[in-house]
């Protein structure tokens, strides 16, 4: 539907998040909540999203600056209903969706169901077990909705009905703004409510339908960091069911975090406490161990990350073996039947097939060739402190443990480098080459004894 503009009012304080943040600058999986609002908005129209914002306004605006987004600021905040007002001037479509920043699991095929009602006033309403602290749905003896009365201003059988105002509606915008013209704030709160609008509709004869969400959950407001925890449960839970219902073998779908995209090939395995971040390809049959925390990467078929990995921005092929606790810096690309062991740490690095780093390294700014073996404690020197060089290890070649390589510097094909080396110039193909004072033994030596003084 393009013939749409959505408000999504975003001023409200947020006093009981006790936080300088604006709190839908509040992070849900690892994007504030405002975000998910605002796609969720852009994946039902082309047409405007405008943003009211109010305390803090300004942040908000630097994040979304970029996003085709239309900012009004309400100050002071009035209520919802003023909260609109300020949104009048720019809109232009013929119908108007209002979306709330602090509800962020909004389901699009809900507000598509809300939409198709076609009512001149559609609201998203729900019956609750426990209406407290909504605003209640009002209906006549036929059915029809009349009015929504909050729940502070409600009558105690007001308070008795179940069918709540979840706040969210769509509206043709020309009776909006007639209506929105009508509302006072002759109320226990002293507000402007957007809910008076439903009496002079109404009054109108206007055509007011209803519609409901699939889940209560999509309509859970967010006022404080506990409910904020709650939430991003529920927002990881229903990613652990969509993995799982496409053939992902999740441990546990409770101790997950997919901030961003997750996307997996076939027999999958992910064990518990790992993260994603960003967007995150996993091919046929990769296992992840368990609390990884992997970012922006793309991971070959058949390769096994090991526990307790850190992998950001990398490119893996297929058949690796990562980790236990290997820490990936951006920028690495890795061919195929690669290993990377314990206490490896890797940046900017290509590692053809076959190749073997397994434990305590360090490799910086370093292509390394086909069947390298790079030995324990080797350590790649690419920073002269003022600028990165690089370090070339070609095809076949040996690098013994303990060794430093001075870069910028190349160990040509089949070299092998003898333990404990400080390299620092180029070494010739297929020869050993070391660097070391030879091993010596003083015959008679003595250790230092103590000495006595007191
Ligand atoms: C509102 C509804 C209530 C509904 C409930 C659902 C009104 C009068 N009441 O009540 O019927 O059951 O939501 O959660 O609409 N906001 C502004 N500017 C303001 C005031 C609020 O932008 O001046 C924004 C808030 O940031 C928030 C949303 O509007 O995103 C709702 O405000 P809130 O104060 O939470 O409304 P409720 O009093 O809970
Ligand atoms: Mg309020």
């Amino acid at each position: 539907m393009s013939d749409l503009d959505v408000v999504i009012l975003a001023a409200g304080k947020g006093t009981r998040m006790h936080s300088d943040i604006p709190k839908v600058m509040h992070p849900l999986a690892g994007r504030p909540m405002l975000a998910h609002v605002i796609a969720t908005a852009r994946s039902l129209t082309t047409h405007r999203i405008v943003v009211v914002y109010g305390h803090g306004g300004e942040t908000v605006k630097d994040r979304f600056k970029a996003n085709d987004i239309e900012f009004v600021c309400q100050e002071p905040q009035l209520g919802t209903g003023h909260a609109v007002q300020q949104a009048l001037p720019v809109l232009d479509a013929n119908t108007t969706l209002v979306l709330y920043g602090d509800v962020p699991l909004i389901d699009a095929a809900t507000l598509q169901r809300l939409l198709a009602t076609k009512a001149d006033l559609a609201l998203l309403t729900m019956e609750l077990a426990d209406p407290h602290g909504y605003g209640r749905i009002v209906r006549d003896r036929s059915g029809k909705v009349t009015r929504i009365v909050e729940e502070k201003d409600a009558s105690a059988k007001q308070r008795t009905i179940r069918e709540v105002n979840t706040g969210l509606l769509a509206a043709a915008t020309a009776d909006l703004r007639r209506w929105l013209a009508d509302i006072g704030n002759d109320n226990v709160q002293g507000e402007f409510y957007l809910t008076d609008i439903v009496a002079s509709a109404v009054r109108d004869k206007a055509n007011v339908a209803t519609a409901s969400p699939d889940n209560e959950f999509e309509v859970l407001g967010v006022n404080s960091m506990a409910q904020l925890a709650r939430v991003e449960r529920i927002y990881q839970w229903e990613q652990g069911q969509r993995l799982m219902t496409q053939g992902v073998t999740l441990t546990d779908p409770a101790r997950l975090d997919v901030r961003g995209t997750l996307s997996c090939g076939r027999d999958v395995t992910i064990d518990i406490g790992c993260i994603f971040e960003g967007n995150v390809v996993l091919g046929d049959r990769v296992s992840i161990g368990a609390h990884c925390v992997i970012r922006e990467s793309h991971i070959g078929p058949d390769s096994a990350i090991l526990p307790f990995c850190h992998i950001d921005e990398a490119t893996i092929g297929s058949n690796c073996r990562i980790g236990p606790y290997s820490r990936f810096r951006p920028g690495n690309h890795l061919s195929n039947d690669v290993r990377i062991g314990n206490f490896v740490e890797v940046k900017a690095t290509q590692i053809a097939d076959g190749s073997k780093a397994n434990h305590l390294s360090y490799l910086g700014d370093t292509k390394i060739g086909r069947n390298v073996n790079v030995g324990a404690g080797t350590i790649t020197c690419n920073y002269d402190g003022a600028n990165k060089h690089q370090t070339i290890i070609e095809d076949g070649a040996f690098i013994g443990s303990d060794t430093q390589l001075v870069a910028p510097v190349t160990i040509a094909a089949g070299a092998t480098i003898g333990a404990g080396s400080t390299i620092t110039k180029d070494t010739p193909p297929g020869e050993l080459t070391l660097s070391r004072t030879k091993q010596m033994t003083i015959p008679g030596w003595e250790r230092p004894k103590k000495s006595k003084t007191k």
